[in-house]
């Protein structure tokens, strides 16, 4: 399994790709507003930063903005199959937070699996 992103809550999606361009010279591969939020891709080699904006009120970004401030969010790993990837996780004991993969931004299927049953780290399968 490979990572496919890490997902960043911003508030300032924009200042934060001139940061991550000048500083780490990486360049959006996609952007979207989607569920509420304005979706960036930073292309880290074929990994990529997921930056999340909330635009609407009362997206869990917003929440979590709310709680910790900016930062690091949850963490994606690529699977080839997202209702496999859930039900082994459920079987192994993670307590999954979707009962059924759903669309994510970008046009992929995802489903997340709550940090509590994954040692803090709120965790997405994407399948694209
Ligand atoms: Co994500």
């Amino acid at each position: 399994m490979q990572i496919d992103h890490i997902g960043i809550a911003t508030d300032d999606l924009d200042s934060v790709v001139e940061l991550y361009g000048s500083v780490f010279g990486l360049d959006v591969a996609h952007t979207e507003e989607f569920e509420g939020m304005e979706v960036g891709f930073l292309d880290v080699d074929g990994v990529y930063l997921e930056l999340l904006e909330p635009v609407e009120r009362g997206t869990a970004i917003g929440d979590f903005l709310e709680r910790n401030g900016p930062g690091i969010h949850h963490v994606a790993f690529a699977v080839e199959d997202v209702e496999a990837a859930l039900s082994a996780a459920r079987d192994a004991g993670a307590e999954a937070i979707d009962d059924e993969p759903r669309p994510g931004a970008w046009g992929h299927s995802v489903a997340f699996l709550h940090p509590r049953s994954t040692a803090g780290v709120l965790v997405e399968f994407v399948e694209h």
